[in-house]
């Protein structure tokens, strides 16, 4: 069993507590308001959930997802979170985040941004790709024929590995996009963002396996 640590208890946060909580594993959820305001999320999750204050979540998880708007970076738990595993879910949009130059002349990636404001962790790229929707539906045991894949992008195999091994547990294969560097081939806009699980209309998604996962990254353009 491991604890997941979600930073941003929203669509993404609460859709990865929904899939690590049925895979056995145990979750503390924070916000940015306190956990008092995740009273009913954790009810909905079961005894296997907790809330608490965001460096309390990091501090007592294995693996921590961070599921905030970029613009929050700024606000995490530094100390809390040296040396653990974190996936970014997160996706930089200038209309919603505000300009980031360094962001906006695609000098460094936005993991790579997140992986200087956090150096004592080891940062993973995950579910920045798929929409929330799908990500609940798509789930499947491994084995299944019409399991999905999911692109993951770090710096550290140990990272990778462990990320690998939660997807595994909650319904996902991954696919080794690279490294954070190398991430922009999953972010906003590109062809591996979206559009591989089907239009958002259809909830339930469509299946994409690895050589789709594999073909949308190579297409990538910047
Ligand atoms: N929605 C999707 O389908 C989807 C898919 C892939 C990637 N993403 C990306 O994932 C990230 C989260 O998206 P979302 O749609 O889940 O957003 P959301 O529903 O708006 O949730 C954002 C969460 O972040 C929390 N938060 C904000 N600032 C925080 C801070 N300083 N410390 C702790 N928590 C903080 C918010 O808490 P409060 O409510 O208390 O402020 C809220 O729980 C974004 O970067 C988004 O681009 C979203």
């Amino acid at each position: 069993m491991t604890t997941v640590g979600i930073i941003g208890s929203g669509q993404i946060g609460m859709t990865v507590a929904r899939l690590a909580v049925r895979a056995g594993h145990r979750v503390v959820l924070s916000n940015s308001r306190g956990p008092e305001t995740l009273v009913g999320a954790v009810a909905e999750l079961g005894a296997q959930a907790t809330a608490a204050a965001s460096v309390d979540a990091a501090s007592a998880a294995d693996i921590v997802v961070i599921s905030v708007p970029v613009t929050a970076f700024g606000n995490l738990p530094v100390a809390a979170l040296d040396g653990k595993t974190v996936i970014d879910t997160c996706n930089y949009g200038p209309e919603r985040d505000g300009p980031i130059p360094e962001l906006d002349d695609a000098s460094i990636t936005s993991s790579t941004l997140l992986q200087q404001r956090l150096p004592g962790a080891a940062v993973v790229k995950a579910f920045n790709s798929i929409f929330h929707k799908h990500l609940f539906a798509l789930a499947r045991p491994a084995g299944a024929d019409d399991r999905s894949v999911i692109p993951i992008a770090g710096d550290s195999d140990a990272a990778k590995s462990a990320v690998t091994g939660l997807f595994d547990s909650i319904g996902y294969d991954t696919f080794d996009a690279g490294s954070l560097a190398d991430s922009w081939r999953q972010e906003t806009g590109t062809p591996v963002w979206g559009t591989p699980y089907g239009p958002y209309s259809d909830e339930q998604g469509a299946s994409a396996g690895a050589d789709a996962i594999r073909a949308a990254l190579a297409a990538a353009t910047r």
